[in-house]
């Protein structure tokens, strides 16, 4: 991918995130766009994956048929909001491999800890998708990416439903060579970081907590 910011303007995302975003779509109807939406913007940040052929037979003949090539890509969720993009993304690459990454935020330095990793192995040759519903200040999505590079990861897409100017020009200033897919790019964060107009906090409502 040549772009470092890509917004899929695709109607039936566009469709989906408008009623995400309003205050009194339940958790289960939030829960169910989000799995839809994530197979969409899967479809799009898949895009330029390499591609070789496989000698099939068809009913009627042989041909060359288009594959991917190389190893099966590596889907990592950043804990915990992660999870409800990756279970969609799942259902469409179901051969993924996958990994968790845990950061919470030190309330002294207002950096982000890690407190889990676990990721796929031979991460150098593999397609690296993170994925994270909100890029909000960017911090803890540069952190993430900070964490796989020094795994081995070298070919990494950041794949998010919302993103503020802020967090992308973090990760633009961090990671230059990541290119981040997303739905929408909002406004700017208020005081407390959240994203405006945004749809409050992607992890409460897709669990039901508050
Ligand atoms: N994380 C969220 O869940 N929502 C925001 O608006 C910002 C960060």
């Amino acid at each position: 991918m040549t772009e470092h910011l890509t917004i899929v303007e695709h109607p039936l995302v566009q469709h989906k995130l408008s009623l995400m975003r309003e205050a009194d779509t339940s958790t289960k109807s939030f829960r169910q766009l989000l799995r839809e939406i994530s197979l969409l913007l899967a479809y799009e940040v898949t895009r330029e994956m390499p591609m070789t052929t496989k000698r099939i037979e068809t009913p009627l003949c042989e041909m060359d048929a288009p594959t991917i090539e190389g190893k099966k890509l590596a889907l990592v969720s950043i804990l915990r909001a992660g999870n409800g993009l990756l279970d969609g993304i799942l259902e469409l690459i179901p051969n993924a491999r996958v990994g968790f990454i845990g950061l919470y935020r030190d309330p002294e330095t207002l950096q982000p800890v890690q407190y889990y990793f676990k990721v796929p192995d031979a991460l150098h040759d593999r397609l690296t998708i993170v994925v994270d519903p909100m890029l909000a200040t960017g911090n803890s999505s540069a952190a993430a990416v900070d964490l796989l590079k020094k795994a081995g990861a070298n070919n990494i897409r950041f794949l998010c439903l919302l993103a503020a100017p802020e967090g992308v020009a973090r990760m633009k200033a961090a990671h230059p060579d990541v290119p981040i897919v997303t739905a929408a790019l909002d406004s700017h964060l208020n005081d407390h970081g959240y994203i405006v107009p945004g749809l409050g906090d992607a992890g409460d409502r897709m669990f039901g907590t508050k």
